[in-house]
């Protein structure tokens, strides 16, 4: 990509060449700003690419603000409602790249996520960005407040860039090991604006040395299921791994569950498994093939193994019966803590949205500067709502920047 020789001067500077970060500048170039997009990583777009098993699960077409986690609720509904997911099914449509929905409103690429990064980037060139990359941000500096002046400067590992419009698109924590840093937090509070407490969120949970040898043993299975904390509960699959509990319901209940807490799980939604274990007609069966028919015959048996006897119901009281069904209705765990950035999908909490303008994500104390994806204290369920926020938010800043 094209260097910059020292004491460079943009309209518009943005730091971050991932979602966020290329649709707003793609909305801002359109607009006829100068763009500039660095970006320290030396391939561009790598969370896109590696996002549903490489197929981008790009949007939820049932996008609400009920989706996402925020200090303020009601924050992302202004951009959510100027740019929704049928906005960015026609920039598709325009690229002519082939989609599918999956379940529950979330939609992949038919091919790769590459269409997606091959559009953006193509967009981009259309709209005159100019994109930098490998380049590292060594300090940004606030300009003395002149009328038509450039507000911020910048020291790059290319040289000296001066901008009007500085917006911070550095994402969230997880998978560092593609890129991700706390760059977006640490420039929140050199100009003195709050950031939430953050935390791995949409992250598989790890388990005491107990529970976790029993997951082991059950390790690969796949459960439906309900997982709730408080009054938060998510009807999706567990899956059971060979280092605790993993899935699409552990994941999302994984961004409600504070830390030290237990979640709870009914493994038979929509059974009534107490009926099963005192009907007349199972007396004389064993618990094991009682249970049998609702769930995989290994999960059966180590569930009878770890929480009952292989009795039959005949001959245990009534009392018991009901205490095994409580284990599967409601399995109470405490989890030890949760897989960490390595695995997280996104990270919770960010720059705080009490500082921010709804409707152009810029700062409320520091004009000129904006945040957008990930790095704002607005944090998607899982389902493609991560991806929507990003392109909402980017696209919100481009028509303000
Ligand atoms: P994003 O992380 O995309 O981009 C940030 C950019 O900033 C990166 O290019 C990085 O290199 C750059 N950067 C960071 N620090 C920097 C610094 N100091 N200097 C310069 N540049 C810097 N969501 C969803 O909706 N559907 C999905 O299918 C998935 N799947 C998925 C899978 C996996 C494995 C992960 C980890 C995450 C997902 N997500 C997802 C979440 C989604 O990827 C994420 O929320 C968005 O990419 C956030 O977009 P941003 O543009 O905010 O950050």
């Amino acid at each position: 990509m094209q260097n910059s020789s020292p004491q460079e001067q943009r309209d518009v500077v943005i730091i971050g060449a991932g979602a966020a970060g290329l649709m707003c500048a793609i909305e801002a170039g359109k607009r006829g700003r100068r763009v500039l997009v660095i970006d320290h990583a030396k391939k561009l777009c790598e969370k896109i690419r590696i996002s549903g098993g490489g197929r981008c699960n790009f949007t939820n077409i049932h996008t609400t603000a009920g989706d996402f986690i925020s200090g303020n609720k009601h924050f992302c509904k202004s951009a959510l409602a100027r740019y929704t997911p049928y906005d960015f099914l026609d920039l598709m449509a325009k690229h002519e790249i082939k989609y599918h929905e999956k379940t529950l409103g979330q939609l992949f690429c038919v091919n790769s996520a590459q269409d997606i990064i091959d559009m953006l980037l193509a967009e981009c060139r259309d709209a005159g960005v100019e994109i930098q990359n490998p380049v590292s941000v060594n300090g940004v500096r606030p300009l003395p407040d002149k009328a038509n002046a450039p507000k911020f400067s910048l020291e790059t590992s290319k040289g000296t860039v001066t901008c009007e419009s500085l917006v911070i698109a550095t994402g969230g924590l997880s998978i560092p090991k593609i890129g991700a840093t706390d760059f977006g937090h640490r420039i929140a509070r050199q100009f003195d604006i709050p950031v939430t407490a953050i935390r791995p969120a949409l992250v598989p949970l790890t388990l005491n040395a107990d529970d976790k040898a029993f997951c082991k043993t059950l390790s690969g299975v796949s459960q439906d299921c309900i997982a709730s904390v408080k009054k938060q509960s998510f009807h999706e699959n567990l899956l059971f791994t060979h280092r605790g509990l993993s899935g699409p319901a552990i994941l999302q209940i994984s961004s409600y569950l504070e830390p030290g807490k237990s979640l709870s799980i009914d493994l038979l939604p929509g059974q009534n498994i107490e009926d099963e274990l005192t009907a007349e007609a199972n007396k004389k069966k064993t618990i094991t093939n009682v249970l049998a028919p609702f769930m995989s015959k290994r999960f059966a048996q180590e569930w009878v193994e770890r929480f009952s006897e292989n009795r039959t119901p005949a001959d245990m009281g009534s009392k018991k019966l009901r205490a095994v069904a409580e284990t599967i209705h409601k399995w109470v765990i405490t989890p030890s803590g949760d897989e960490g950035y390595a695995k997280a999908e996104v990270t919770l909490g960010g720059v705080n949205t009490n500082d921010l303008s709804s409707n152009t994500m810029e700062s409320k104390t520091r004009p000129g500067l904006f945040f957008i994806g990930e790095v704002v204290d607005v944090t998607g369920h899982l389902g493609g709502f991560n991806f929507q926020w990003a392109w909402a938010s980017g696209h919100a800043a481009g028509q303000a920047v």
